[in-house]
């Protein structure tokens, strides 16, 4: 059957959805996949400005329990930005789609943060978010024919269980049957195979288990009691396949320029072990980091880029190989890997934008990359 991804079909397709992508073309040399993150402002709707600036602070001293998609859907930050970031995210999926159909994209790999600010659960208005800024907003073109393999991030989880039960069982992308946030997928060219392991980083967080952290519910506390069971799920995943390429997809990066979540450890050595490639989002920039032995690919800015979680454009040490961002803007995109049995080539691709009235992060050619890197198969 070919993946056709509308409306209709993007609902509950979890059942037909198979953890290998037997559509994969088998036949070719090389398959390039569109891996992006960090995207879904579309259709947002912060909390009242009254409520957040004058009620809210009047109920916390009172004691009252602000529930915490409430409190995050005052976030100033995030108020601030949404009118910029629909814009942004919606100019950039445009872009997604034209460089795709450049280079003839096969799969899009989501590394998270699908629906800012608090998520969506299966209510009328989850429903109508995950429309707006998923089925109608990746559609059409290139987008009719790619599989879509998703990844929560922080903001995907605020919502807690019916957050995480809506995009992993009943509006799954793809997932495999019995909807869990990790799972594992092939994809295979001629002569080559690649493993991709997706686990849910959320889980990992130490702060986020902290009683004033918007992302404390009963979702994040009960997997971070089972953190083993994913660490344990990727090393199974890595050490059953026989593919030649193996990639984490995972949301925060254990390597950063704003915050190294070195709870991660655990993946990292497992993807060091076995040789893998981590792909990753949650800064919202583009950038390689290579650390550890191991390539990080951050493609974080596919919808609202900030140039802050590149640090401005400045390494903060020879991990930082490429970063998006300069001392006024970051570059909105997202990053192709053209994998076949040689290599992997990683492309960064960004948007030629002008904002701020002016242009903050030049691109002389959006279609072409902006930077580049190859990883040669090794032994
Ligand atoms: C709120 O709780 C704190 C500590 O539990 C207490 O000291 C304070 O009096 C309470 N305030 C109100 C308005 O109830
Ligand atoms: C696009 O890629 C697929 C493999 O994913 C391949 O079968 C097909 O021939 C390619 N099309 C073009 C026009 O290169
Ligand atoms: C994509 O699919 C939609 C219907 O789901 C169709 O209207 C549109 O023509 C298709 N576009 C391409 C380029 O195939
Ligand atoms: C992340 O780790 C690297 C290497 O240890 C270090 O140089 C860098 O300063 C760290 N980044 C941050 C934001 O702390
Ligand atoms: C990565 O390398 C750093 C510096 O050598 C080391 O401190 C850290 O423990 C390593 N991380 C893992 C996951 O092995
Ligand atoms: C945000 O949008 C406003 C108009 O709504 C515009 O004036 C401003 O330049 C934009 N800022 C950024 C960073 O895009």
């Amino acid at each position: 059957m070919p993946t056709v991804k509308s409306i209709v079909l993007a609902f509950a397709t979890a059942a037909s959805a198979a953890s290998v992508d037997s559509k994969s073309h088998a036949g070719s040399d090389v398959l390039t996949l569109g891996v992006l993150g960090d995207y879904g402002w579309t259709g947002w709707e912060p909390a009242s400005l009254n409520f957040c600036n004058n009620v809210m602070p009047r109920l916390v001293a009172n004691n009252i329990t602000i529930p915490r998609e409430l409190q995050n859907d005052c976030d100033a930050g995030d108020r601030g930005n949404i009118a910029n970031a629909t814009a942004e995210q919606t100019a950039t999926a445009s872009y997604i789609g034209k460089v795709c159909a450049m280079k003839n994209c096969s799969a899009i790999v989501s590394v998270g943060d699908n629906f800012y600010s608090s998520a969506i659960d299966f209510s009328t208005g989850g429903v109508n978010r995950f429309e707006e800024a998923w089925s109608t907003m990746y559609k059409g073109g290139i987008f009719n024919n790619t599989r879509w393999y998703q990844t929560l991030g922080n903001h995907d989880i605020v919502k807690g269980q019916a957050g995480v039960d809506f995009q992993t069982k009943i509006a799954p992308p793809v997932r495999q049957p019995m909807g869990l946030p990790y799972y594992t997928y092939d994809l295979a060219g001629k002569d080559w195979k690649a493993t991709f392991a997706v686990v849910d980083s959320d889980c990992f967080i130490n702060k986020y288990q902290e009683d004033t952290s918007v992302y404390q519910n009963e979702y994040t506390l009960s997997c971070y009691k089972d953190k083993q069971v994913q660490v344990d799920f990727v090393e199974q995943a890595f050490a059953k396949s026989d593919a030649q390429w193996k990639f984490l997809q995972i949301h925060h990066g254990y390597m950063s320029s704003s915050t190294n979540f070195t709870e991660l450890a655990p993946f990292v050595e497992i993807v060091e072990k076995y040789k893998g490639i981590v792909v990753n989002g949650h800064d919202h920039c583009l950038a390689h980091y290579y650390s550890n032995n191991t390539n990080f690919i951050l493609t974080g800015g596919s919808g609202y880029a900030e140039p802050g979680d590149c640090n401005y454009g400045v390494a903060l040490g020879p991990y930082a190989k490429f970063l998006g961002a300069n001392s006024q803007g970051a570059g909105n995109g997202f990053v192709t890997m053209d994998i076949s049995k040689k290599s992997v080539n990683v492309e960064y691709y960004a948007r030629d934008m002008s904002y701020e009235g002016g242009d903050l992060y030049p691109v002389k050619n959006q279609m072409k990359p902006i930077y580049s890197f190859m990883v040669d198969a090794r032994k």
